[in-house]
């Protein structure tokens, strides 16, 4: 079984999140954890490999979505240090996206602050984005916390990422 996690990430933390739960994965699956910028600067990255079985997409929470150009570049001002992600985000890869015919299992996941509990999901956005496109998600979309814009993660979310990497996994293992 094969599994690609993209990820979008701009201060760091996702990465983080993206690289936790691809080890838990990569317990049961073949995995590859890529960065959504660099990909789709790629000639087939809008297109998945031939045999994937699962595909897993995150990013950070912005005003209440997926980012957008105007969100990444609010970001990038006053940024301790160059953004992870230069290029485009999850949102325009969706976009472009091209699925397999019978679409394919898949999971969402994002980033966001604790404090306030501020609504809306980039998690969520992705999987109706992903449903549209005719994915079938495996789980329910997760969040994994953190303690400010860009302060990192919240205590013990690399530990529940890799264990929802490990449910997913768990999830499509044929068992018996
Ligand atoms: C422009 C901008 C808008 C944001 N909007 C939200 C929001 O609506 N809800 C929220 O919980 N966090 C929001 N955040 C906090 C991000 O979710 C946080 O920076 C992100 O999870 C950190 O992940 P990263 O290090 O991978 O970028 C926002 C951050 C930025 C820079």
């Amino acid at each position: 079984m094969r599994a690609r996690v993209v990820y979008e990430s701009m201060f760091g933390s996702t990465r983080e999140v993206a690289r936790a739960l691809g080890l838990g994965l990569a317990e049961t699956m073949d995995v590859d954890v890529l960065e959504v910028g660099s990909l789709a600067a790629t000639p087939d990255g809008n297109h998945l490999p031939m045999g994937l079985d699962l595909l897993v997409v995150g990013g950070p929470t912005h005003a209440f979505g997926m980012t957008r150009a105007s969100t990444r570049a609010d970001a990038a001002t006053g940024a301790p240090r160059p953004l992870v992600t230069q290029g485009v985000g999850i949102r325009e890869w969706l976009d472009r996206l091209v699925l397999p015919h019978g679409g394919i299992a898949c999971a969402t996941f994002d980033t966001k602050v604790e404090h306030p509990n501020l609504p809306g999901s980039a998690a969520k956005a992705a999987a109706r984005r992903m449903r549209g496109l005719g994915g079938h998600l495996v789980l329910p979309p997760h969040t994994f916390t953190v303690q400010g814009k860009s302060d990192g993660l919240v205590d013990g979310q690399l530990d529940a990422a890799r264990a929802w990497g490990r449910s997913l996994g768990s999830a499509l293992t044929p068992v018996g």
